[in-house]
C-alpha cells in the first residue's frame, strides 16, 4: 500500500522546555527528527514526505534530509499543529494514502506503518494504545468521578486517511472554526469512521525532558534485540 508521509514538525516545543524545537535535541548520534525521518525514509510503502516546518529553520531540516532517498517536499507549518497538518495535506496527491505522523514520535515501527496504511483503505484508521492507569475527572483538586477504563485508549500517530477525505475534513474545521488535537478528531466530527490499530508502548510522543530518558531506554533495548 503506497503512501505519502505528512510530518508536522513546525512546533517549537515548549513543554520540553528546550531554547530550540524539540525536534532539533539529540538521541544517541542524532536528532529527534531524523529518526523518525530514517523510518519513512526506508519504508519502500512510503513513496513522498512531506514536512511542515518553520521556514527560518529550513537550512537545518535540509541537511537533515539532504542524503535520504525519498523525495521530500517543504511546507510552511502554521501556529497550531492542524495549520502545520492542513499546509501540508494542500500539496499532496488526492488519490492517495496519506499519513499523517508526528516528527516527535521517533520509534513507530515499519509493522504498525503498514498495517495503519492497510487499514486506511477503509476509511481512517489510527495507532492507538489502552490506558493503562485509572483516570480521573478533576474539578479543583476533588474527583468529580472515575472514569471507566474499559474503553479509553491513548490515541498515537501515525493516523491514516484517503487524502482527499481529510483534507475536505480539515478545510471544514477551518470554516466552522473547529480545532482538534489529532486529525482523527476532525474526521469523527465530521461522522466517518476511524479504526483503532493496537499500537505499542514505546510509540512515545517526545513532548517533557522525562521523554528523553525513556528514549534512550528504548534505544537501549532496540540495540540488545
Ligand atoms: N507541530 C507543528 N506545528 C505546530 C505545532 C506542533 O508542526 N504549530 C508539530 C511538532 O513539531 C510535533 C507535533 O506537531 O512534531 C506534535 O506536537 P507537540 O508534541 O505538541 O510539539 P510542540 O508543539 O513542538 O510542543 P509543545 O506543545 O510542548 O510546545
Ligand atoms: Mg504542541
Amino acid at each position: 500500500v503506497a503512501y505519502t508521509v505528512v510530518i508536522p514538525a513546525a512546533g517549537r516545543g515548549k513543554r520540553m522546555g528546550a531554547d530550540a524545537n524539540k525536534l532539533m535535541l539529540t538521541l544517541r548520534d542524532k536528532p529527534i527528527i531524523a529518526w523518525t525521518l530514517q523510518t519513512f525514509d526506508t519504508d519502500p510503502w512510503c513513496e513522498r514526505i512531506v514536512l511542515a516546518i518553520r521556514p527560518e529553520e529550513r537550512d537545518w531540516f535540509e541537511e537533515i534530509t539532504s542524503q535520504m532517498k525519498t523525495p521530500v517536499t517543504y511546507v510552511a507549518g502554521g501556529e497550531e499543529r492542524q495549520q502545520s497538518v492542513h499546509a501540508g495535506l494542500k500539496v499532496v496527491a488526492p488519490d492517495t494514502i496519506v499519513m499523517i505522523h508526528d516528527g516527535a514520535r521517533p520509534f513507530v515501527k515499519r509493522e504498525q506503518l503498514h498495517q495503519v496504511a492497510e487499514a486506511a483503505r477503509q476509511g481512517g484508521a489510527i495507532l492507538a494504545v489502552p490506558v493503562k492507569d485509572t483516570v480521573k475527572q478533576v474539578e479543583d483538586h476533588h474527583i468529580e468521578r472515575t472514569v471507566p477504563r474499559e474503553n479509553l485508549w491513548l490515541a498515537q500517530t501515525p493516523q491514516a486517511f484517503q487524502a482527499k477525505a481529510i483534507l475536505t475534513a480539515h478545510e471544514r474545521a477551518v470554516e466552522q472554526q473547529v480545532m482538534g488535537t489529532d486529525d482523527a478528531s476532525l474526521f469523527e466530527w465530521l461522522g466517518e469512521s476511524v479504526q483503532v490499530v493496537l499500537g505499542d508502548y514505546h510509540n512515545i510522543k517526545m513532548t517533557t525532558p522525562e521523554d528523553l530518558l525513556f528514549g534512550d531506554a528504548i534505544l537501549a533495548k532496540e540495540e540488545l534485540q
